[in-house]
């Protein structure tokens, strides 16, 4: 069934460039090669290493090795400065290298060596080529193995680089933030402190409340104006009684569908989908236009909102407003909604393509991602999505039964007190942040949240644009950073 199925979801990404469903983090998995922002055109080189297959059995696949992809410039570097490493999340390595300016702006400042290591079964890092999603080949993706991974990198690296010395600081966001503060729970001998960005370890840990994540979505319209709010649920609510009715025409027509709807599944399809471009117009909430997930405006929130508002007809007001995710380069003369947002165990969207099939089976094995929309704490239809529901889902889909609890068990949950050395930053605006840690737990956990700051706005370059919450933000990670560098450094003479 995969093989097929990949195909022919790799061929419509495809034809679909710019249209994007991925909000977790990275999901356009054609990734496009613009200049960074601000002073630091990075020159980065892409490299391949000979990677361990299976770090945890050495019997099933022995001494076996995949080519898993980085990218490493020592522009910056001074001998016995500290290395600056990126644990790859769920996508092109290059997405993330080219969306987190600020760590190459660090590495200038702080003569850092700059690697940003791709995440197995993501990019071109596919242990088994194209047959890696298929059953069981699927099966050497997990967390565990992927911090393995970094851990090899990072120590033979330093190796052949003469780094022997060099502190190393990990870095990441969303998904790619909570790897980055696993590495520092789980390999402290080799990494000397981290800075989650974004990082939702709880509520993936399943910690937290189901609702939590499209309130805050909705929060975020609301607080562009209560009537924004008003009119989108207002909107799903007279597509509810077009749906009752049967009156699928009248559906079509409205949100220019390429086909008519004719089930009840068809509009649970296309809610999911007008409630994914919400999440990515909330996620992706910066200042200034972005090329990241998908191709954003400059406040994003507020140009949904003004679009909502403007006109009289909401459900062309609705799909205009999500035109802006969908539909930013224009070409879309129609929606197909089955091919621009595919539903998995993600329900904040697992993206198109290869990409999203290794995600839809991470989140079918350790990472928690029950989250429902309920019309209550949130603007969006009730769309329910229990521990039972996903573990049918995975049933079917991978041949998986889930494991909630286990990446709580491993890396820890709340229960954080005896770590040390990770930032832990989340920008109010971003749906993610309440999933994470938002106080601080010690001296040396060091929870930075940032009013103004959507999904890891810190990670990215400065800009002109950027509130002042975010330069305080970083200007303290640099100092805390440098701090965690200066100690592991006189720790090693
Ligand atoms: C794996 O081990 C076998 C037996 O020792 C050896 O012949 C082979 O070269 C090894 N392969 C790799 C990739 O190291
Ligand atoms: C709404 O936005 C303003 C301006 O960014 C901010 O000061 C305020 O804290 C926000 N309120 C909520 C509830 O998010
Ligand atoms: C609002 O509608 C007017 C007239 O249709 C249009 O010219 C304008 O671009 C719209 N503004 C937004 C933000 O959609
Ligand atoms: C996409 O944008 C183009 C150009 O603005 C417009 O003509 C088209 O109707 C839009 N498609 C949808 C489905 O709204
Ligand atoms: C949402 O709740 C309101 C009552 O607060 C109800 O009138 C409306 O039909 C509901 N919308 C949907 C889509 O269920």
């Amino acid at each position: 069934m995969t093989g097929w199925w990949s195909i022919f979801l790799f061929t419509l990404a495809v034809l679909t460039e710019g249209t994007v469903a991925r909000p977790f983090s990275s999901s356009t998995w054609k990734h496009r090669r613009h200049p960074l922002r601000g002073d630091h055109i990075a020159q980065f080189k892409e490299k391949y290493f000979t990677q361990i297959l299976d770090h945890f059995n050495y019997n099933s696949l022995g001494n076996g090795t995949y080519a898993q992809r980085y990218l490493i410039t020592d522009q910056y570097w001074k001998k016995d400065g500290p290395i600056f490493f990126y644990t790859g999340n769920e996508g092109d390595v290059w997405d993330f290298a080219l969306n987190s300016g600020f760590i190459l702006e660090l590495a200038a400042e702080q003569r850092a060596l700059v690697i940003f290591a791709e995440h197995r079964y993501y990019g071109k890092s596919l242990p088994f080529g194209d047959e890696s999603f298929n059953i069981p080949n699927i099966g050497l993706l997990t967390v565990e193995q992927a911090l393995a991974d970094y851990a090899v990198m990072i120590t033979e690296l330093k190796k052949e680089l003469g780094a022997g010395k060099c502190p190393v600081i990990v870095f990441g966001g969303s998904y790619g933030g909570m790897l980055s503060v696993y590495m520092r729970i789980r390999y402290p001998n080799i990494v000397a402190g981290a800075l989650g960005a974004s990082a939702p370890i709880l509520s993936t840990a399943g910690m937290g409340n189901s609702g939590q994540f499209f309130r805050d979505v909705t929060a975020d319209f609301e607080n562009c104006s209560t009537a924004c709010k008003d009119a989108v649920r207002s909107a799903f609510q007279k597509l509810q009684a077009l749906a009752q009715q049967e009156d699928y025409a009248h559906i079509q027509s409205a949100f220019s569908l390429c086909k008519t709807p004719s089930s009840p599944k068809d509009i649970h399809q296309l809610n999911g989908f007008l409630r994914n471009a919400f999440t990515l117009l909330a996620m992706m909430d910066y200042p200034y236009k972005t090329s990241f997930m998908s191709d954003m405006p400059a406040f994003p929130v507020k140009v949904a909102c003004e679009t909502m508002l403007n006109g009289t007809d909401m459900l062309l007001a609705l799909r205009d407003t999500v035109g802006i995710v969908y539909n930013s380069t224009g070409e879309h003369a129609c929606y197909d909604l089955y091919s621009l947002y595919v539903e998995c165990a993600d329900p904040t969207g697992c993206g198109l393509g290869f990409n999203s099939f290794a995600w839809d089976y991470q989140a079918c094995t350790e990472v928690e991602l029950c989250f429902e929309s309920n019309n209550v704490t949130d603007m969006f239809p009730p769309m329910p999505f229990t521990e039972s529901m996903r573990e049918q889902y995975c049933a079917k889909r991978w041949a998986v039964v889930p494991r909630p609890g286990w990446l709580k068990t491993q890396y820890w949950g709340d229960a954080l007190s005896t770590a040390s050395n990770i930032i832990f930053s989340n920008g109010d605006l971003d749906p993610w942040a309440n999933g994470g840690i938002r106080k601080s737990l010690s001296e040396s956990l060091i929870a930075i949240n940032i009013p103004e700051g959507a999904h890891h706005l810190d990670l990215r370059a400065s800009n002109t644009a950027d509130p002042d919450s975010v330069t305080k933000a970083r200007q303290k990670e640099a100092q805390v950073i440098a701090q965690w560098v200066k100690t592991a450094r006189e720790k090693t003479v």
